[in-house]
């Protein structure tokens, strides 16, 4: 019985290219996460992120790219389940070929990476989305835009008794704002959470964005995140490895001349990129 009506040579194609998409966001993910790394009090990864969460490409890109996530994981579950009701009685002899093998990890492989990201999600980009609340950024210069335009309304004599106490609580508040939710040379705001919003950047604005920098190193103060982490990027490095080999195969790209190179590719890739990934929360517990 066949889950996805299609051929399985088709949905073994479509699952390379999806997977291809996926192995190409990894490493750009991973070099924008270590830009954390840096001791600029998050200026290089804030600017990053402004970038990722404001230009309209990348947007689409996001898209693109939950969309894949979404196929990858249904197109390969229904191969998963289709390879096994066509194979009900199980080998008597256990297989020893090495790509079975791997193969056969893959899915499960795939469904701890799968709650791993369920957790980050949660983590990072519901935030984002605004389904759980984050910690937020916000420019000094769009404050001190917004406050002008009030302190001009106030002049003109347009405000209630009320708006104008509002607007003399928020300036007595940034002007006692602790270290810890500005940055030194008073640019940002940061580390702000919706009720700091509202005491510091007035009631009714909206022009700020996720301070991902703080969320990442809150979240990896804790040495429960950081496990379940660097385990998900060993797990990771699994996955990655024959994934890569894998999208060679599919595409009919591994002969034997090129075999041993695209192993070793694999293996670079299924090293290094998780091993990237996981600098970020092992170098924010011991050295932030
Ligand atoms: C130290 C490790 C990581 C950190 C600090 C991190 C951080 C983040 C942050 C801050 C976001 C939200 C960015 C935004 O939407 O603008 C995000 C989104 C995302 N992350 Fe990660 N991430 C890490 C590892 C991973 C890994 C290993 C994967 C995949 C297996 C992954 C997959 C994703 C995906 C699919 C999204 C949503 C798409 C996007 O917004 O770019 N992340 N991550």
């Amino acid at each position: 019985m066949k889950l996805i009506k299609l051929a399985s040579i088709t949905k073994k194609l479509a699952v390379g290219a999806l997977a291809a998409f996926l192995l190409i966001f990894l490493p750009f993910h991973m070099g924008m996460n270590m830009c954390i790394l840096r001791q600029d009090g998050g200026e290089w990864y804030r600017n990053v992120c402004h970038f990722m969460g404001t230009n309209y490409i990348v947007k689409v890109f996001e898209i693109i790219l939950l969309l894949c996530i979404v196929f990858h994981i249904i197109i390969t579950v229904a191969l998963a389940i289709e390879n096994r009701m066509a194979r009900p009685v199980r080998y008597a002899v256990a297989q020893k070929s090495k790509t079975h093998t791997g193969s056969k990890w893959m899915i499960y492989t795939g469904a701890i990476i799968f709650v791993f990201l369920v957790i980050h999600f949660v983590d990072f980009y519901f935030a984002k989305i605004g389904w759980v609340e984050g910690k937020y950024v916000a420019k000094v210069e769009k404050i001190d835009k917004a406050f002008q335009k009030k302190a001009q309304a106030l002049q003109q004599g347009q405000m209630d008794e009320k708006q104008m106490q509002e607007l003399q609580k928020q300036y007595m508040a940034i002007q006692s704002i602790p270290a810890e939710k500005r940055t030194e040379d008073f640019k940002y705001f940061v580390n702000l959470t919706k009720q700091d919003i509202k005491t510091y950047c007035g009631e009714d604005f909206e022009d700020y964005e996720p301070d991902f920098f703080n969320m990442a190193r809150d979240k990896f103060h804790d040495p429960l995140y950081v496990l379940i982490y660097t385990l998900a990027f060993i797990v990771l490095a699994i996955h990655l490895y024959h994934g890569v080999v894998s999208v060679f195969q599919t595409y009919g790209l591994i002969n034997e001349k090129y075999a041993k190179a695209i192993h070793y590719l694999a293996l670079i890739y299924a090293i290094v990129v998780p091993l990237g990934f996981a600098m970020v929360p092992i170098h924010v517990i011991l050295l932030f």
